[in-house]
């Protein structure tokens, strides 16, 4: 007897079809809808009673979701479910990780404590671990698996861009760009950058002299675009060629895309942690390897 289940929060049907597939999984039927007055209604169709329930909800633009996330999971667990696993391949709210200015809320840890109250697993690929460096320190679920992008960003550059030198857009970047550098057998360098506001930002390039390599520009996130566009503008101002940019989570709008293309970017290629047209480099299979690793998929006899 199965004695797991994946459910679809909406918006997330593509990975949840693929992991379902791949993983031999009955997906689960809840129904979503507003009433009038904007508050939720959910009503879980599905047998969860002694399951395993995974919920795909990717948490981009979270404030939105973060309620009816919270419904739908108490709800599993009063109906029965034995473990609720959240797979969130973005994870939100990772930025604010101290308080910059005097009176802000920490909102990393904030979220943390209330998403960790109702799940037992989380899954989640590249969360921004910046001064917080494990995940585990703010999340109290039982069970947090941060996986990595990029061995399959460093696939996708292998097979893609001939002679790349591989560069970080930041201090914080170094991580990721070391890991496909490597895997690539590519040179690397990291801007330094400094974040005066949300769109502000200013970056100075290290002394590189591999002109005639194409850049590859790696980063977690690609929001505003502002530090994307800036090493943009310094390399092409310095004589490199067109660079190509790699977002592993791809959170910015349209505007911010062809504006990036505007600022000079070769192409501009994400992983589908979050959907969106420039989602070239798949994560499906990273998710089904710890899924299987976790063995929350073990059939009843
Ligand atoms: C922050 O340090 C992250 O690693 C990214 O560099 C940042 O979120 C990118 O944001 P934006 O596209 O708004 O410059």
């Amino acid at each position: 007897m199965k004695n797991h289940i994946i459910f679809s929060f909406p918006g997330n049907t593509q990975l949840t079809v693929a992991l379902a597939n791949k993983l031999e999984i009955e997906i689960g039927s809840v129904e979503f809808r507003y009433f009038p007055d904007e508050e939720s209604y959910i009503r879980i169709n599905s047998d969860v009673q002694n399951k395993v329930v995974i919920i795909v909800c990717g948490l981009e633009h979270p404030n939105n979701k973060i309620l009816s996330l919270m419904f739908i999971s108490q709800t599993m667990k009063e109906l029965g479910a034995s473990k609720i696993c959240l797979i969130s391949p973005y994870l939100p709210y990772m930025r604010q990780d101290k308080r910059f200015n005097p009176g802000e809320a920490i909102t990393a840890i904030l979220f943390a404590k209330y998403l960790s109250g109702w799940i037992d697993y989380l899954i989640t690929i590249d969360p921004h671990l910046h001064r917080i460096t494990n995940l585990s320190d703010i999340y109290s679920a039982a069970s947090t698996s941060v996986l990595h992008a990029a061995p399959k960003i460093a696939e996708w550059v292998n097979n893609n861009v001939d002679s790349p030198l591989i560069i970080g857009p930041d201090e914080e970047s170094l991580q990721w760009v070391t890991t496909v550098a490597d895997i690539t057998n590519a040179p690397y360098a990291i801007v330094k950058k400094h974040r005066y506001e949300d769109r502000k930002v200013e970056i100075s390039v290290p002394e590189i002299n591999e002109r005639s390599r194409t850049p590859v520009l790696i980063d977690d996130i690609i929001s505003t675009g502002s530090s994307m566009s800036a090493v943009i503008q310094a390399l092409i101002s310095n004589g490199f060629k067109n660079p190509v940019c790699v977002g592993i989570h791809a959170l910015f709008n349209d505007e911010t895309y062809n504006n990036l293309l505007l600022a000079g970017a070769e192409k501009i290629v994400t992983c589908n942690t979050i959907s969106h047209t420039s989602n070239k480099i798949d994560i499906t299979d990273i998710i089904v390897e710890e899924i299987k690793r976790l063995q929350l998929c073990q059939n009843k006899k």
